[in-house]
């Protein structure tokens, strides 16, 4: 592929917003700020995202131009006879693991899609949507078909090579996701009670706050901006130099904090109104979404808007998980990039079953007290993405001159020194140590040491 470009400037913007932009900001956002606390979670979440997403996500885009590489080539040319090429591999094993439980929820937004369009929404208390819903995901064979049919649109879509074709699509559909998140937003402020949910938001309660809380906050910082997978490295390797990597990364960040956010005020206000619990976890936003849309007129065909809209942002994120998976394994032959998307698009179906099954009839799987749903989730956004994230921000400084780096980033850009020299050091110092750091808390080292 490393022929192969993006069609415009605009284009790969939205391209590598579509793969940031998908359930991490609109499903996960909300029920690992609901477990969380609110909104000391949205603080240190927003802290990590500007001060340690941003800077990696430049220095993720600027490797992958550099090099037109795939997630491991990309590593070995920077840094041949070494062995760098293993955190390419963390990021390919890390979206492996990662769309077979994306699949799921993907499945879940497609199987409500179906009730809404047959009915099956209408006329329930506020209540009874999170009961449906806890019995619809309990049901296994609508519910591995519905993560089936996310898993094969994902894989003809790549098979193809078309994702470009999506670019066109994207310029619509984000906006019109934009749109329609306002508009649910302003239904939901309007409901009695509301202030609760925005005070739970934004008003934090630094109580709340725990190591683990801590680390969530970072894992997800990383999951919502695909970083540490090698997948923006992936992306960022069919530019063309011409393209200004910092102002794309930046407006890539403010996109989905905005959408992050307006998630949250999307769903708090209605979690507080109809006395539901926000940290009702994974299913937070399917069983508060349909009793907000209920309360609004027309609400069931803006909810179908809605839901075809939330599809498709997140099967744009699916695509760039396969599509690292597929790069990295077809650079020798081309040709066989269709047989390879089919085959690691049914292996991870496969491997996904078990998370599938976690809200059904596996739901007493445990594995260190987790489902196999939560125990993937965790390992992927808690342990494995942030783990790549210190692994690629150690390796850039290292093995790149400070002037091969101005030079690179100013192709396409006019970045003064001064930028370039807050970005360096962020990446350089600040954002190894603060990963090292919160992973050592998670673990109960710093009470250790200091304690
Ligand atoms: N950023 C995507 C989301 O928020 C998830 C993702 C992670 C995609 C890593 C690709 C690689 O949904």
């Amino acid at each position: 592929m490393s022929q192969e470009q993006w069609k415009s400037k605009i284009g790969f913007i939205f391209a590598a917003a579509g793969s940031a932009i998908g359930l991490g900001a609109i499903w996960k956002f909300p029920y690992v700020a609901g477990t969380g606390g609110g909104g000391a979670f949205l603080l240190i979440f927003l802290l990590f995202t500007l001060f340690l997403g941003a800077p990696l996500l430049i220095g993720e885009f600027l490797i992958g131009r550099k090099t037109k590489g795939d997630a491991i080539t990309t590593y070995q040319r920077i840094a041949p006879n070494s062995s760098w090429g293993i955190v390419g591999i963390i990021g390919v094993v890390t979206c492996f693991i990662l769309l077979s439980f994306y699949s799921v929820v993907g499945g879940w937004i497609i199987i409500y899609l179906f009730e809404a369009l047959t009915g099956g929404l209408t006329g329930l208390s506020q209540d009874q949507y999170g009961m449906l819903f806890g019995e619809i995901i309990a049901n296994p064979l609508p519910t591995l078909l519905a993560q089936l049919t996310f898993v094969l649109l994902t894989i003809i879509v790549v098979a193809k090579g078309v994702q470009k074709g999506i670019e066109n699509a994207s310029k619509i559909m984000m906006p019109a996701l934009f749109i329609l998140f306002l508009l649910i937003v302003i239904r939901s402020l309007s409901l009695d009670g509301a202030s609760e949910g925005v005070k739970f938001l934004f008003v934090p309660d630094f109580t709340k706050l725990t190591s683990e809380t801590i680390l969530i906050a970072l894992g997800q910082a990383f999951f919502t901006l695909s970083l540490g997978a090698s997948a923006m490295v992936t992306y960022a390797s069919y530019l063309p130099k011409t393209q200004n990597l910092p102002r794309s990364a930046l407006s890539i960040v403010l996109m989905n904090i905005v959408i992050a956010i307006l998630a949250g005020l999307a769903i708090f206000p209605g979690v507080f109104s109809f006395g539901l619990e926000p940290n009702a976890g994974p299913v937070l936003i399917f069983a508060v979404l349909p009793a907000v849309f209920s309360q609004m007129g027309f609400g069931m065909l803006f909810f179908i808007a809605f839901l075809i809209l939330f599809l498709f942002a997140a099967l744009t994120s699916a695509f760039s998980m396969i599509e690292i998976i597929v790069a990295a394994m077809t650079k020798k032959d081309k040709s066989k990039r269709k047989k390879y998307t089919w085959t690691i698009g049914i292996l991870i179906f496969i491997v996904g079953i078990p998370s599938c099954l976690s809200y059904g009839v596996m739901s007493d799987v445990l594995v260190f007290d987790k489902t196999i749903f939560d125990l993937f989730d965790y390992a992927v956004s808690n342990v494995l993405m942030p783990l790549g994230a210190l692994l690629i921000s150690i390796f850039i400084p290292l093995k790149l001159s400070k002037s091969e780096l101005f030079e690179e980033i100013r192709l396409g850009s006019h970045s003064g020194k001064m930028f370039f020299n807050v970005w360096y050091y962020l990446l350089k110092y600040f954002t190894p140590v603060a990963i090292i750091i919160v992973f050592m808390d998670a673990l109960g080292l710093i009470d250790k040491i200091f304690g």
